[in-house]
């Protein structure tokens, strides 16, 4: 079995949780507290305590497995759960979100990871160290959902975890303004505005689902993204340079529909130089922020006007904090890995209808990475980490230098074709000003996942004009029109 000292370099928030030594371990509370009987461990998990450090001011409910978390556990939980290392593995303990060794689930696709700390005290003296002989070892909560002493997963659980981050800023907002769906003949073909437009990924799935495209203005400034979704488009998306730069003056507009997920790299706690909000790339959610104002539509102004801002989950709590403020709602977390064979956990902020109802698969998407591999090449794993704009990140495993796939008896990365497919973009999509791999995994690792935005996008077909699809184009169960119109 694989186990893993974590780096113990970083450390976030002033919480020194990698490099913390036993004594500063907030599951010490624990040890000291539940050594002597596991009944009473038993009785921690299952009733008022916070898993992660034995606290009993508890606060939230723990996601994952029966008990609760306390406030500091629970931000703690919230900025590193999606936080994964380089070699595709959590970065911490799936637990309690802190870790200093920890053991590596041996299934296929799974990427938890459990340290000695909470198997020792939660599942019996001894466990850690047993667990390391066997090969592979299944986590918990890849077996079947039961009991194991004190650590009881939830049969829940992922919808847990998205009332998890639904919630997990703790402030309330007014909700939404709800408009009534538009009868069919009164529907009018949408109106998009599309800040850090990348690839065209707004443009391409309300194409996929159907809608008829008034206009779709776009603001980028990265020329080979302009050029992905310009060829692809057929020069139908209009252009018009950086988002710092649109004010009223350009007399762009009315929009029905305001789209965007600005850059992330001063935000991503993973960038260990990170400016945050107020400074660097980070400010540019402010011109999102800014132009949403704008376009808001007054109190007697009846027209739906419907908006989407999407951001990474592992950002600092303050930052997201201040983006719920701005924005006056909480986020929902749509993680691709759902709908695609790629981990790609992000937050959606917005006013559409039904955005936080459970993302499902529908039977046309591409769920494990076989489904996306070109002939007679093999996957070697079901699911791949998050890719990024890096090429290392296409590297998977307990060991970060296997390569995905298995092609003429050797290993071999993934093609770009079949990273499009991944995204649940067309074959090709990027293949545009004879870009070379890296150019096209560069536009591609900032991108969102088709099917995820479809997920997001599907309730606007209750207001604006479709296509007639042709059977073969029909959207498929997951997609249908017919979703709840409350969030
Ligand atoms: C996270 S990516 C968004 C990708 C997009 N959602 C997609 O699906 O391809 C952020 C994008 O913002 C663009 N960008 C950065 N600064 C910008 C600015 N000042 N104005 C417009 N776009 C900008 C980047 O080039 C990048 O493509
Ligand atoms: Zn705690
Ligand atoms: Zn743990
Ligand atoms: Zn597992």
């Amino acid at each position: 079995m694989i186990t893993r000292i974590v780096d113990m370099k970083l450390d976030i928030e002033g919480l020194c949780v990698r490099s913390r030594k036993a004594s500063q371990n907030p599951i010490n509370n624990l040890v000291s507290f539940s050594a002597p009987c596991i009944e009473m461990k038993f009785v921690i998990a299952s009733t008022g305590f916070c898993l992660c450090c034995g606290s009993d001011n508890v606060e939230i409910f723990h996601p994952l497995f029966k008990g609760g978390l306390c406030l500091r556990c629970k931000d703690n939980f919230t900025e590193t759960l999606y936080r994964y290392d380089e070699d595709g593995y959590q970065s911490y303990c799936t637990i309690c979100c802190y870790g200093l060794e920890v053991i590596l689930c041996g299934n296929s696709g799974c990427c938890r990871s459990y340290c000695n700390d909470c198997l020792n005290i939660l599942v019996g003296r001894g466990t850690f160290d047993s667990l390391k002989h066997v090969d592979p070892w299944i986590c918990y909560m890849c077996q079947d959902h039961r009991t194991h002493r004190a650590l009881l997963p939830r049969e829940d659980w992922s919808i847990r975890v998205q009332q998890f981050f639904a919630n997990n800023s703790a402030m309330e907002f007014e909700p939404h303004r709800v408009y009534p769906s538009i009868p069919t003949n009164l529907r009018r073909p949408i109106r998009v505005l599309s800040l850090f437009d990348g690839i065209a990924t707004g443009y391409q799935v309300l194409k996929d689902l159907g809608f008829k495209i008034h206009t779709y203005v776009a603001s980028e400034i990265c020329e080979d993204s302009i050029a992905v979704g310009l060829i692809n488009h057929d020069g139908k998306i209009v252009h018009v340079g950086d988002t710092r730069c649109i004010d009223k003056k350009l007399k762009l507009g009315p929009f029905d529909l305001l789209i965007g997920g600005s850059p992330c790299n001063d935000l991503s706690i993973v960038n260990p130089i990170r400016k945050g909000l107020y400074e660097g790339s980070g400010r540019l959610f402010f011109d999102f922020y800014r132009i949403l104002q704008l376009l808001k539509p007054k109190e007697e102004d009846h027209q739906p006007f419907f908006w989407l801002f999407e951001n990474v989950v592992f950002m600092n709590m303050h930052d997201k904090v201040n983006i719920c403020r701005f924005l006056e709602c909480n986020p929902v977390l749509v993680d691709a890995v759902k709908v695609s064979p790629a981990h790609r956990a992000r937050y959606f902020w917005g006013n559409i209808p039904g955005m936080s109802r459970p993302i499902a698969a529908s039977q046309s998407d591409k769920l494990s990475l076989q489904d996306c591999l070109e002939i007679g090449r093999e996957a070697r794993v079901t699911k791949v980490r998050t890719i990024t704009t890096n090429p290392n990140s296409l590297k998977q495993g307990k060991n970060v230098s296997l390569l995905p796939v298995l092609y003429q008896s050797k290993e071999d990365n993934l093609w770009i074709t079949e990273l499009e497919k991944i995204f649940g973009f067309p074959k090709h999509y990027t293949d545009v000003r004879n870009m070379n791999r890296q150019q096209r995994q560069k536009v591609l690792g900032k991108a969102w996942s088709v099917p995820v935005i479809r997920h997001l996008f599907a309730p606007l077909k209750d207001y604006f004009a479709c296509e007639e699809l042709s059977p073969s184009s029909m959207p498929s169960p997951g997609t249908a029109t017919s979703v709840p119109l409350l969030m």
